[in-house]
C-alpha cells in the first residue's frame, strides 16, 4: 500500500520542512504503508533533509526525459537524484490539460525516469465527457499504451472529474477502472481524486486499489496522516 501526497503548487521550502517534521512525528509508529510526499521542485531539498533517516520518501511532480540541455523550465532525473529524491509523478492531468503534455511525452518522461533509477507514478484518467461518452476504457488504453511494465512503475488512476472537485469515484467505479488497468499492465495502481480521511478506508479496501495519490487532503498534516493510518489498517 502506497499513499503519496501531491502538493501541487503549494508550500515553499520552509513550510515543507515544518510539514515534514510534523509528519515524521505523527507517523513514527505507523507500519504497513509506504508514504511519499511530492513537493514543488524548490521544496524538494528541504523535504529530503527533514525526512532523512525515516522511511517517508520524497518525489517530484514531473521529470524531463533528457539528462540536460536547452529545455527551459525543466528538471532532469540526475538532478533529482542528486538531491536524494526517489521518484517523480508524470502525466498528471493538470500537466496534460494546462501545459499541453501529450501521451507521447508522458511516455518519454516515464521511460527516462525509470531508466535513470527513479520510481515513477504515471497518472491516467478520463474526463467527465469521456466517461459520459462511454470512452473510459479507450482513454485508459491509449494513455497506458506509452508505458511499459517496470518494477519501479506505479499507475495512478485519477478520473479528471474527481480531481479537486470533492466528487470522488465510488469504490465500485474505482475498482472497475483499476481492474481494467490491471488487465493491461501488472503494476501497483493508486486511486486519486478527492481522497479524504473519511472516504479513504472504503476506497483502499477495494481489491485492485493499491494505495492513493492525494491532492488537497495531503496539504494538512493531520488529514494526510490519518489517510496514511487508514491505509496501514
Ligand atoms: P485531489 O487531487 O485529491 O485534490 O482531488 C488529486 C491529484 O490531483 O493528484
Amino acid at each position: 500500500m502506497l499513499i503519496a501526497g501531491n502538493w501541487k503548487m503549494y508550500k515553499g521550502a520552509e513550510e515543507a520542512a515544518a510539514f515534514c517534521r510534523e509528519l515524521r512525528d505523527q507517523l513514527e509508529w505507523v507500519d504497513g504503508v509506504d508514504v511519499a510526499v511530492c513537493p514543488p521542485f524548490l521544496a524538494l531539498s528541504a523535504a529530503v533533509q527533514a525526512l532523512a533517516g525515516t522511511d517517508i520518501a520524497v518525489a517530484a511532480q514531473n521529470v524531463h526525459w533528457e539528462n540536460e540541455g536547452a529545455f527551459t523550465g525543466e528538471v532532469s532525473a540526475p538532478m533529482l537524484f542528486e538531491l536524494g529524491v526517489y521518484g517523480a509523478i508524470v502525466g498528471h492531468s493538470e500537466r496534460r490539460q494546462l501545459f499541453g503534455e501529450t501521451d507521447e511525452n508522458v511516455g518519454k518522461r516515464a521511460a527516462a525516469g525509470l531508466e535513470a533509477g527513479l520510481s515513477i507514478i504515471a497518472c491516467v484518467g478520463e474526463t467527465e465527457a469521456e466517461r459520459e461518452a462511454g470512452q473510459t476504457e479507450d482513454v485508459l488504453r491509449r494513455q497506458l499504451s506509452v508505458l511499459e511494465q517496470h518494477d519501479q512503475l506505479v499507475i495512478a488512476y485519477e478520473p479528471v472529474w474527481a480531481i479537486g472537485t470533492g466528487k470522488t469515484a465510488t469504490p465500485d467505479q474505482a475498482q472497475e477502472a483499476h481492474r481494467f488497468i490491471r488487465s493491461l499492465i501488472d503494476v501497483p495502481i493508486l486511486y486519486g481524486g478527492s481522497v479524504k480521511p473519511d472516504n479513504a478506508g472504503e476506497l483502499l479496501s477495494q481489491p485492485d486499489v493499491d494505495g492513493a495519490l492525494v491532492g488537497g487532503a495531503s496539504l494538512e498534516v493531520d488529514s494526510f496522516a490519518s489517510i496514511c493510518k487508514a491505509a496501514a489498517q
